[in-house]
């Protein structure tokens, strides 16, 4: 037996008991007569102890002993005179009588504790040592349990997980795909699913009402983040329903999901507000609501006083921030150089400061008499105290700028904490969206994204205009998932591919098997997908996604442990029949 216990388990009670434990050497001190050794494990940490005067031979062996050596240690627990309370096995040390050295390390390009001095490159390169910090293990632990949290809950209520392909069929909506060329077809593609949307509905289609999957997708877009070239969804899928039913259903996983693993209830159901109030008051279709900061729309009360810039303006909107009327000269010349960035792209800030005397100082006073700014300050139902920060222009921009603005303050007071939970559905998205460039219609979910049915006359005679039966579930202002009520008939289908352009023939060869499908009696149906890698980093308090990811990628597409994309042999190539053209062909002849 390599060993009878893990290192994070000992504890007073085995005080006495004859142990065997394995695990790496996270380090140790040599004190003279005395040295101490951390052995660490998946599941802690446990001190050993070495004693030159009872035992010469095996202290000197410890003495040697290197970081991150993996070694097995034979002793008798007992006692520790000096208790880490921090630890729990922190009342204990084993007393060694039998070191093994199963293996020795070199010396780790990076220390191994929390606080370590590998950046982020390093740590990537050597993925499996950074794997050995507690947080990034423990990240990885806690997306075990959300994943194993899903499936009981799924389960439980009657979903079957079933695999689907992971080698399909190239489509052109959506982001770009990742392809596979075809050894077998030469000149012919395989393309990863970005998501598996089009089969889950061919389930439906084959009569498994209830379908789900945590699986893996691969989209070929720029990266941030929340956003891995390959990431995973907890796909899902139910027919015989509409809109409401799967939002009550998946509500249901969300607030399972944040009992089991945050212990939080949430007493209220998840607030709903369609996309146009949320763009209208909150300037994105993923508000995060931990904080209030609604947006005033002033376009009508504050022009005709010879401002030019408001005069001018499509839209002047503005958000009042409590007791923040002490913000100095520099923290407000912040905010505007905040707004001016080529990113957010606002021209300039106004700010009225709403004094806790009852007077009002604004940076256009030359316009606004106390009386106008007064009922400025009411319409924004500022009191003292409060100051409020205006943006003007385009609306479109204007609104988006004012998202970021108040993103941007509530970061600056303290408002986005991350024990905090704010979950929202976003419901009737717009079906489509206009391409000014390209001149064409595109669908803002996907294609197969069915109109909400009272706006279904819309599609010949103002597609812009038509709803989607289309949600999004957004929480602290991140999408954690989206989904819809699909097209379950073909006639409708076929009209959604007009609108997007696509000639019978194209929509045919793109998607033929599912209008096929289609004509075989296809269920009513809808579903969502949840971004697996988005919810665990959330549950773990954080934005970016990279350390809930056993093996994640960098920002520019590549996996630096494994060096890859690389190049394959011209052997390869040749057998793909492929040819490598553009600025790297001279390398390949
Ligand atoms: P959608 O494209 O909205 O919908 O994706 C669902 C969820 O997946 C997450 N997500 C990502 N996470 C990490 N990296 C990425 N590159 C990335 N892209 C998306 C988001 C998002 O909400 N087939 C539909 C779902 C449906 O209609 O049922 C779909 O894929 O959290």
């Amino acid at each position: 037996m390599y060993r009878t216990n893990t290192c994070g388990e000992l504890n007073m009670h085995n005080t006495g008991q004859d142990v065997i434990l394995c695990g790496w050497v996270q380090k140790s001190r040599d004190l003279g007569g005395m040295t101490f050794v951390d052995l660490r494990d998946r599941y802690g940490i446990t001190q050993l102890v070495f004693n030159m005067e009872t035992n010469k031979e095996i202290c000197e062996k410890a003495r040697k002993l290197g970081r991150e050596f993996v070694v097995q240690a034979i002793g008798k627990v007992r006692e520790r005179s000096n208790k880490n309370l921090k630890m729990s096995t922190g009342d204990i040390e084993i007393e060694v009588n039998e070191l093994n050295i199963l293996n020795r390390s070199e010396i780790p390009p990076f220390t191994i504790e929390e606080e370590t001095d590998g950046g982020e490159e390093l740590r990537m390169k050597y993925r499996y040592l950074d794997l050995r910090r507690t947080t990034v293990k423990n990240n990885i632990l806690l997306r075990h349990k959300v994943s194993q949290e899903v499936r009981k809950y799924m389960d439980s209520i009657g979903f079957i997980e079933v695999e689907t392909p992971i080698l399909i069929k190239s489509t052109p909506e959506g982001a770009r795909d990742f392809v596979v060329p075809s050894r077998m077809q030469p000149g012919t593609f395989y393309a990863l699913p970005q998501s598996p949307q089009t089969l889950k509905q061919l389930l439906m289609v084959a009569g498994f009402d209830k379908y789900f999957q945590i699986v893996k997708c691969f989209r070929d877009e720029d990266l941030r983040a929340d956003r891995q070239p390959e990431f995973s969804q907890i796909d899902c899928e139910m027919s015989f329903v509409e809109r409401d039913d799967i939002l009550n259903t998946f509500e249901g996983l969300a607030r399972y999901l944040f009992k089991q693993i945050k212990g939080i209830e949430f007493k209220e159901p998840f607030l709903r507000i369609s996309y146009c109030e949320a763009m209208e008051f909150y300037g994105t279709d993923k508000p995060d609501l931990r904080f209030g900061m609604r947006f005033t729309d002033l376009s009508g009360s504050v022009k005709g006083h010879n401002f030019a810039v408001f005069d001018t303006s499509e839209y002047i909107g503005g958000i009042c921030s409590e007791n923040c009327s002490e913000y100095t000269r520099k923290q407000i010349d912040e905010l505007t150089e905040f707004v001016k960035r080529p990113q957010i792209g606002a021209k300039g800030l106004i700010y009225l400061r709403y004094n806790v005397d009852g007077t009002l100082k604004s940076s256009v006073d030359k316009f606004y008499s106390q009386e106008d700014l007064k009922k400025w300050a009411d319409i924004m139902n500022a009191k003292p105290g409060d100051l409020i920060l205006v943006l003007a222009g385009d609306k479109k921009k204007t609104l988006t700028a004012l998202s970021e603005l108040r993103l941007e303050m509530g970061n600056r007071l303290g408002l986005r904490t991350k024990d905090k939970f704010f979950p929202l559905w976003i419901v009737d998205f717009p079906l489509l969206e206009w391409d000014e460039e390209l001149k064409r219609f595109y669908a803002m979910h996907h294609p197969f994204t069915s109109p909400v049915p009272e706006d279904l006359p819309l599609m010949t005679t103002d597609p812009g205009k038509v709803r989607a039966n289309a949600y999004d579930l957004v929480i602290n202002g991140v999408e954690i998932g989206g989904g819809s009520i699909r097209i379950h008939d073909a006639a409708v289908q076929k009209s959604m591919f007009k609108v997007l352009g696509f000639s019978d023939e194209e929509a045919n060869e793109q998607f033929g098997f599912l209008l096929n499908a289609f004509k075989f009696g296809a269920p009513p149906h809808g579903g969502i997908a949840f971004g697996f890698d988005r919810l665990v980093a959330m549950f773990g308090g954080q934005d970016s996604i990279r350390d809930f990811i056993a093996f994640p990628k960098n920002n520019s597409g590549r996996d630096v442990m494994l060096d890859t994309p690389s190049q394959i042999s011209n052997k390869q190539l040749d057998e793909l029949q492929l040819i490598i053209g553009g600025k790297n062909k001279k390398k390949l002849l």
